[in-house]
């Protein structure tokens, strides 16, 4: 199948987004969408997938103009789209999610629920993921989700993949098992688009590539005749650094620490400490328990047993608002379940935090409110048009940013960040780097929950390493390397001698 996009133009508002756009895309081709947040991947994509409608340009399939008014005619016509913020209904069971409207049925009428199970377990067993089907999606994490969109389109048998930032919950083994799958598809003659930030995978995984910046296609080509340095340049218009941050700081006192912390299954026995101006990273593989350790250290996740000290004395946290009155903040990952409130406007959003400060007599202080997140806005860059607008009308990294923006804005003594570039370009990748480099140099606390083993290296002093709920190992300065970290991700011991 060949798939052709000519002259796509769409606005928002005044805002061009996409300017006389050709795509096209082949069967047996695994094509690369590159560009910043906001380059309108996403919207070209909606087009393609019936979700938005385009105001110029027309669509071929196999050379036939085709329109696609909703996205039901476009998943007819073949075409399968793994949305970038998930799409899933929680109140579903996986296998439900996995067939809606397209549920099979037995001879009488009534769902057939065991051989929908039965497919989807299968699914699963090729992509050597355990999961029972009949397990509701409000009960999975955001990588288990992932996974259950990429099945679900998997299991359509499109002809056409779309494939929206399908790895930034997940870890490098369940990104390689995705990635063998994506190949099988490849020989079978699909076609796939895959968007994503992360260019080494991009390099991996892609035959060709479309970069877009301001609104035109300023790149294209065979990925065999490129480098991450060179598509980077091409997203951001620059050159991209890429090397280590971390940097002699004076550290302060300890901030944080915490012994022999548990909950149940979750998380056994972790002790660590961070100082002011320090960054310490946790590491591991999908499951090792490192979101539902720091969700219970800012008093979300539930009873704990074990001590946690707040600058040296001993400190009960059983709410969120007694973690931030001790001066702790927390970056949550996956920010459309934890880190949005989707009624409220970017202003709102981005300084929700703030409020209790902000306040004259009863009411909040919108101008003061306005000057700090406008503050907030150029630091961090965050390319929107007005910040009345509605939170979802950002793209998916300006999102991540306005999230980041609202905790910058608390002045909190250590500042927890999980998975803090989740889906954010490579440009302001950097820029949030530099800015928690800034806050360690301040004398902030930093700790980094991240999956990416590059990012941990660049960034942090020291990290520890999880496995199942436990802390496997410790690695500092140049003993953090990928290989260690994937070797006691994975269950490996501690070397001897290695230890810090
Ligand atoms: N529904 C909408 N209403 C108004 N503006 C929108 C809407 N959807 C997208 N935009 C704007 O269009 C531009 C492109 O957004 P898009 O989501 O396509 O970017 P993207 O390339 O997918 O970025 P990211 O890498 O962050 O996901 C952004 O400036 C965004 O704010
Ligand atoms: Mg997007």
């Amino acid at each position: 199948m060949t798939l052709e996009m000519w002259g796509i133009s769409k606005s928002f508002g005044a805002n061009d987004v996409l300017k006389q756009i050709d795509f096209s895309v082949k069967g047996g081709e695994i094509t690369a969408l590159l560009g910043e947040n906001g380059a309108g991947k996403s919207t070209l994509m909606n087009i393609l997938g019936g979700v938005l409608p385009a105001d110029s340009g027309s669509i071929f399939l196999d050379g036939k103009p085709v329109q696609f008014r909703s996205p039901a005619d476009s998943l007819a016509a073949g075409i399968a789209f793994i949305h970038q913020e998930l799409n899933l209904v929680n109140d579903l069971a996986v296998y439900e999610n996995m067939f809606i409207g397209r549920e099979l049925k037995k001879k009488a009428g009534w769902l057939d629920a065991k051989t929908m199970c039965e497919k989807c377990s299968a699914i699963f067993e090729r992509m050597d993921i355990r999961l029972d089907p009949r397990t509701m999606v409000r009960d999975l994490d955001a990588s288990y989700k992932q996974i259950v969109e990429i099945a679900r389109a998997l299991l359509m048998e499109a002809s056409l993949i779309i494939m929206d930032e399908p790895t930034t919950s997940l870890t490098d083994p369940e990104i390689q098992r995705v990635f063998d799958m994506m190949r099988t598809l490849q020989k079978q003659g699909v076609a796939i688009v895959f968007i994503s930030h992360k260019l080494k995978e991009v390099l991996e995984i892609c035959t060709r590539y479309t970069v877009l910046r301001d609104g035109v296609v300023v790149a294209e080509g065979q990925t065999a005749d490129t480098s991450v340095d060179e598509l980077a340049r091409h997203m951001v218009g620059h050159e991209v650094r890429t090397e280590s941050l971390r940097t002699q700081r004076e550290l302060g006192n300890e901030i944080l620490s915490a012994s022999m912390l548990s909950q149940g299954e979750r998380f056994q026995n972790i002790s660590f400490s961070v100082r002011s101006g320090e960054i310490l990273g946790f590491t591991g593989l999908l499951g090792d328990g490192r979101s539902e350790l720091f969700q219970t250290v800012f008093g979300s996740g539930g009873k704990y047993s074990g001590e946690i000290r707040v600058s040296g004395e001993a400190v009960q946290i059983h709410s969120t608002r007694k973690a931030m009155s001790l001066g702790i903040g927390y970056v949550p990952r996956n920010r459309k379940e934890n880190g949005i409130i989707a009624d409220m406007n970017i202003l709102e959003n981005g300084s929700i935090v703030t409020w209790p400060r902000n306040k004259k007599a009863c009411f909040l202080d919108w101008k003061k409110l306005r000057a700090g997140f406008a503050g907030q806005v150029e630091g961090l860059r965050i390319k929107m048009d007005s910040e009345k607008n509605p939170i979802g009308s950002l793209s998916g990294g300006n999102q991540q940013k306005v999230v980041l923006a609202k905790w910058l804005g608390a002045d909190p003594k250590v500042l927890i960040f999980d998975n803090p570039t989740q889906g954010v370009d490579v440009g302001a990748k950097e820029d949030i780097y530099d800015i928690i480099l800034g806050l360690a140099a301040q004398g902030v606390a930093i700790i980094v929950l991240s999956s990416e083993a590059q990012e941990i290296i660049r960034l942090c002093d020291r990290t520890l390493v999880m496995y199942h709920g436990r802390v496997q190992g410790e690695l500092q300065g140049e003993k953090m390397t990928e290989q260690e970290i994937m070797r006691l991700a994975t269950g490996g011991e501690m070397r001897t001698g290695e230890a810090v």
